[in-house]
């Protein structure tokens, strides 16, 4: 039988509020979700550029940097894809408690996963961006070339392909990058945060 582990969590003297009111705003976790070459990462760096302008405090997390660090030792499979969240939202999490406004972008393709950061963080906390392309758009634009391996069988699992992508019912922010400029998807965006710290 598994031992019973002894932990004792620390209340520390500095907190969320306190990191919150040195930085000048509250914090929130933007969470952007979508297929493959969707745009999440253009979309979370233009913006995360803008609110650097305006003065807030921030951090970028990304599918295809922490998959080569803090998540290198996970595959495609649909149970990595829970744990690759799971560990994505701890540190989300983390940074959110820090007083960042944290960017976050990653395939994330099951509601439940996304729904479990969510209620990890807590709706005041978290805010998701749906990245809405066309799977045949993603696919012309192939930047990466993987959606040419995917058909050639090349690259099992792949989302949109030969995996599934579960759409958001109710993204905060739904950007059609096939339809907007990138301009226009930072400013839907930045309008929905400045209500959401507002009403924290
Ligand atoms: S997630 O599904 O677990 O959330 P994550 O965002 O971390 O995915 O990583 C996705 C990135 O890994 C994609 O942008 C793509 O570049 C690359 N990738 C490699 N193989 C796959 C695959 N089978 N399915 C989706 N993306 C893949």
């Amino acid at each position: 039988m598994k031992e019973k582990l002894h932990i004792i969590p620390h209340h520390h003297q500095v907190d969320r509020e306190i990191r919150e009111k040195k930085n000048g705003h509250r914090s929130c976790v933007i969470w952007f979700t979508g297929l493959s070459g969707s745009g999440k990462s253009t979309l979370a760096n233009a913006l995360e550029v803008k609110l650097i302008e305006k003065g807030f405090h921030t951090y970028l997390l990304d599918g295809d940097n922490i998959r080569t660090g803090l998540n290198k030792d996970l595959d495609f499979s649909a149970v990595s894809r829970q744990e690759n969240i799971r560990r994505i939202g701890e540190v989300c999490k983390l940074m959110d408690d820090a007083g960042l406004i944290t960017l976050a972008a990653f395939v994330s393709p099951y509601r439940r996963e996304r729904e479990w950061v969510r209620n990890l963080l807590g709706d005041e906390h978290y805010m998701e961006v749906f990245v809405d392309c066309p799977v045949e758009e993603c696919e012309k634009r192939d930047v990466k070339g993987l959606y040419k391996k995917a058909r050639a069988g090349e690259i099992s699992n792949f989302t949109g392909i030969s995996a599934p992508f579960e759409e958001p019912e109710n993204a905060d922010v739904k950007v059609q990058t096939h339809l907007q400029t990138i301009d226009e998807g930072v400013q839907a965006i930045i309008n929905e945060l400045n209500t959401k710290l507002k009403s924290n």
